[in-house]
């Protein structure tokens, strides 16, 4: 029997796996889980006989697929698939789909969210300010970008984004006014919100000189990558320039350096929670379940990722 296997170590809703149940039970399939693991030989004996397997941020690189002999199909329950390597999908014959903008509206809502904290002190009791009449950036215009764009015309902030490869006919369709450059977003933005993936072109690309554009008191808001911050540089420009917050949904590699440096101006999540939602669990986890049948059965390749 086709067997799919559920390989998160950091659970969906059960909601959401109940749903992913039916789906995969329905086809004729089996369903397995591996939930919370905490060593990834847990993931490598799990993986041993299954055709399918359905991931969040967990990491299949080579070593899995070598351990996944019958391994046909990986779904990335969500958008952002810098955690599967997929060069060795290829090599390993197995198809690798992402699952976009189904836990946009998840992330979106966090980064606004994350944006209240900053503007009003981390709720300690102080004076803040407001989001309304402030210059939000949106650095990149996908899903997850235009949701944020969706949330904060709620709250009445003034909206930029620049986005390399969204024309700029569909920013400005959403009421945005679509910049020239990264350069100009970070000048003109009150606030920035990070919405790139993680490539070899965007890492470490949020540095020094792009962050010291920002006017006095900006924010940094991160439900991004870690990644794509030059942590170092970030550091050294938080040092010269005490205006300035950094809050993150992703906790940087120098997490203890930021809390005991910048008290008061940085925050991060524990663990990754834009996409923490029972809502955002269901229609990313559901619809790998329905790529997946479509795939085996069909053999439907609409968002696959590899060649
Ligand atoms: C994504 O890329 O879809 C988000 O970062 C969510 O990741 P998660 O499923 O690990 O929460």
């Amino acid at each position: 029997m086709t067997k799919v296997l559920v390989a998160t170590e950091k659970p969906f809703a059960k909601v959401a796996v109940d749903g992913i149940r039916k789906e995969v039970e329905a086809a004729g399939f089996e369903l397995a889980l591996l939930e919370k693991y905490t060593d990834k030989k847990q993931l490598l004996d799990a993986v041993k006989d299954a055709d399918a397997i359905i991931i969040r941020s967990d990491i299949v690189d080579a070593e899995v697929f070598d351990a996944a002999k019958n391994l046909k199909i990986v779904v990335r329950a969500g958008a952002g698939y810098d955690n599967i390597d997929l060069n060795a999908a290829t090599a390993h014959k197995v198809c690798a789909m992402n699952t976009p903008g189904q836990n946009a509206n998840a992330v979106a809502e966090l980064a606004l969210g994350l944006m209240v904290y900053a503007v009003r002190n981390f709720f300690n009791g102080t004076s803040g300010t407001e989001l309304m009449g402030k210059k939000l950036g949106i650095h990149a215009y996908g899903n997850v970008g235009r949701n944020v764009a969706r949330v904060a015309k709620g709250f009445g902030m003034d909206i930029y984004a620049f986005d390399a490869f969204c024309p700029k006919e569909v920013i400005e369709k959403d009421g945005v006014k679509a910049v020239a450059s990264v350069e100009e977003l970070y000048s003109t933005c009150d606030i920035v919100s990070l919405h790139i993936p993680a490539t070899a072109e965007t890492k470490n690309s949020i540095n020094y000189a792009l962050v010291n554009r920002m006017p006095k008191g900006g924010i940094l808001v991160n439900t991004a990558r870690k990644e794509v911050i030059n942590e170092a540089e970030l550091i050294k420009l938080m040092e010269e320039r005490q205006d300035l917050k950094y809050i993150a949904d992703i906790m940087p590699a120098a997490n203890d350096e930021f809390a005991q440096k910048f008290a008061g101006r940085y925050f991060a999540t524990p663990k990754k929670m834009g996409a923490q939602t029972a809502e955002a669990n269901i229609n990313a986890g559901i619809a790998a379940a329905k790529q997946i049948v479509g795939f085996i059965k069909d053999g439907n390749e609409k968002f696959r990722l590899n060649k």
